[in-house]
């Protein structure tokens, strides 16, 4: 991340740090306290305050928004591990692991609300718009997260329908971090739309990025466990496409070690087939393309070159990034 990437992450941090959220009861609020106090790399609410300032607004103005989008990130994350049976996060034990599942499932809807309460904090004439957009990117992350577990058990799931739940489950919230910002900024509708084009476009490439990493980043610095994909037998870019190039024994041998009970075994056999199939470097390629794809809905908005230019360095970033 450049300098004024991390200027604006500094921000982030410095008002997260800052949150109101109650002490009592402790089970409830600690656990919304420990996983915003974790890090991450904020990109949802830098999208936020990016989008305010393209449409020529102060991006002060858009933070209370940024804030609901990054807490209800780490709700959705919060939520996600224990649908992902994921017992690391940002390095760290999960909420579900560190207390139990029934905290972790209460924390996370309180976090949904106090998203809310964050989200709401603006002038009443923009209060539509913004609710209007966060309910259904909200909504759409529901449905990417249900067709994710959907997917994990079937046999059989095209690289069509692997891309509407990613769109889902990830990009949209990208696109709708970004949208309220520009909202914020009095955004007209058409450069919304080129807005949540270009963010759902990295948000697209900023998930394939993750089950790149999954299996082939460093647990170190990526923070979440190696191989938590294949562990749960998520269909994932790889899995598809590794599926449509194996040849028949090949197939036999993915099958095979997608039904092993040995976890670690499993692990090691699938990326091993993985890489016999040279899925990773293809993986990287779509990424590229994807990228490069959100070019040209970045180039048509009506807004601040040297925002734009800002923001070009942010893909630059997510297309490497390897935390
Ligand atoms: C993780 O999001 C969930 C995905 C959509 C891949 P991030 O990779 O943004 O996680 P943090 O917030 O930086 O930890
Ligand atoms: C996460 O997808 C999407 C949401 C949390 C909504 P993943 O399950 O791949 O995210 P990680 O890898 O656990 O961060
Ligand atoms: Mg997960
Ligand atoms: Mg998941
Ligand atoms: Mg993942």
């Amino acid at each position: 991340m450049d300098s004024s990437l991390n200027l604006l992450r500094e921000e982030v941090e410095h008002a997260l740090s800052e949150l109101s959220i109650p002490k009592e009861p402790s089970n409830l609020y600690d656990p919304m306290r420990y996983i915003i106090g974790l890090g991450g790399k904020r990109i949802r609410p830098i999208l936020t305050l990016m989008g305010c300032q393209l449409m020529g607004g102060e991006r002060k103005a858009a933070l209370p928004q940024a804030l609901a989008v990054e807490i209800f990130h780490n709700f959705s994350l919060v939520h996600d591990d224990i649908m992902d049976s994921a017992d690391v996060r940002r390095g760290l034990p999960t909420v579900h692991k560190k207390w139990d599942q029934n905290i972790a499932i209460l924390s996370g809807d309180g976090m949904l609300v106090v998203a809310y309460q964050y989200l709401m904090q603006a002038d009443a004439a923009k209060l539509p718009k913004l609710a209007e957009v966060f309910s259904n990117t909200a909504l759409e992350v529901c449905e990417g997260q249900q067709l994710d577990m959907d997917y994990a058990a079937q046999s059989a799931v095209s690289i069509e329908a692997y891309t509407y739940m990613i769109r889902r489950k990830t990009a949209v919230l990208l696109g709708g971090a970004m949208q309220l910002g520009a909202i914020v900024a009095g955004a007209s509708d058409k450069d919304l739309a080129l807005i949540g084009k270009f963010a759902e476009d990295i948000g697209f490439a900023f998930q394939l990025r993750d089950d790149y990493l999954d299996s082939f980043g460093d647990q170190e610095s990526f923070g979440k466990e190696i191989g938590g994909d294949i562990k749960e037998g998520k269909r994932t870019w790889l899995t598809i496409k590794a599926y449509e190039l194996a040849n028949t024994a090949q197939k036999e041998r993915l099958d095979q070690a997608f039904a092993s009970s040995d976890i670690n075994h499993r692990i090691k056999e699938v990326t091993s087939i993985y890489q016999d199939l040279g899925v990773a470097a293809l993986l990287t390629a779509e990424i590229a393309r994807y990228s490069k794809q959100s070019a040209i809905a970045l180039d048509a908005i009506d807004g601040s070159e040297e925002v734009k230019q800002q923001l070009r360095g942010l893909v630059a970033y997510l297309m490497g990034r390897t935390s």
